[in-house]
């Protein structure tokens, strides 16, 4: 596996593997990784000959009080997952390369709908910082797939719809969620628990699952999620949204919609905020 840090490496490397008629993929993350990120680099093993991991931290997702300063940064030993992994090259660019005119002045992009409710409601400006990012990483390495996880399951649409209105000539595809045994969604962030906000958080993907029967059960929308909400609190949670969403575009469902439907959560253990979702059909 090669490393490579500025732009020329990276598009050469590109460039080359394309006029040899390899398929190239991407997978874009902001490091400390985990199985859950693995699996997306065998899933783009599969879509592609050869696969671009890219790390990078991005300040322009984080809000002011979110802990862009203090989100773990192992290179390292997400250098040795990589090449574990087959990963052939592991694009880090620094902030200036992301951002020449600084994170600050940067152009964003806005996505709007799909972009403004949910994760874009409670983390204002959030989907802005992903779409610009997405769309700096993908001009970069101009890849013919590249892969998402479905544990941020809004940031998935957000991107199709730019990649569709940017009309841009990739492939989106997205990996399952991967959940620890006891059903927590894994997560850089689940690193943040101390161990008895570790014994609870396990209670988000409960909720979830909760939410799922009682909507196939026949309780009404508006019903399931006041008492998922109310679920999360008594397990000690702090809740953002308990949501019976479209799968699609994440919009509100009507009363008689069953299909095409799924659950999102947000919430928080102390100072961890945690995201899952989970689809109904
Ligand atoms: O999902 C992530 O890790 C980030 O939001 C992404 C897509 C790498 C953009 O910074």
């Amino acid at each position: 596996m090669r490393t490579v840090a500025d732009l020329r490496s990276l598009r050469a490397a590109v460039q080359a593997w394309k006029k040899e008629g390899l398929r190239v993929g991407l997978v874009p993350t902001m490091g400390n990784l985990h199985a859950g990120h693995f699996s997306l680099v065998e899933l783009a093993r599969k879509h592609a000959d050869r696969v671009v991991v890219s790390v990078f931290v991005n300040p322009t997702q984080f809000g002011p009080d979110e802990d862009y300063t203090r989100y773990p940064r192992t290179l390292a030993e997400d250098s040795v997952g990589l090449v574990e992994h087959q990963c052939d090259l592991l694009f880090v660019p620094n902030v200036e390369t992301m951002y020449p005119a600084g994170p600050e002045h940067a152009l964003r992009i806005h996505v709007p709908e799909v972009g403004d409710t949910l994760e874009g409601a409670h983390r204002p400006g959030h989907f802005d910082g992903v779409a610009t990012v997405v769309a700096k990483l993908l001009s970069m390495v101009d890849p013919d797939v590249a892969v998402f996880g479905a544990k941020d399951w809004q940031q998935t649409r957000v991107v199709r719809r730019l990649v569709r209105e940017l009309a841009l000539s990739v492939e989106i595809t997205t990996g399952p969620v991967v959940r620890e045994a006891d059903g927590l969604a894994m997560s850089s962030r689940n690193r943040y628990l101390d161990s008895a906000q570790r014994a609870r958080a396990p209670q988000l993907h409960a909720t979830l699952e909760w939410m799922r029967e009682s909507f196939i059960e026949g309780h009404a929308r508006v019903a399931v999620e006041g008492a998922a909400m109310r679920r999360l609190e008594r397990a000690g949670f702090v809740a953002d949204y308990a949501a019976v969403r479209r799968a699609e575009d994440l919009g509100i469902p009507a009363d008689d919609e069953r299909t095409g439907l799924m659950a999102l959560v947000a919430a928080r253990l102390g100072e961890t905020r945690l995201i899952d979702n989970l689809a109904f059909d």
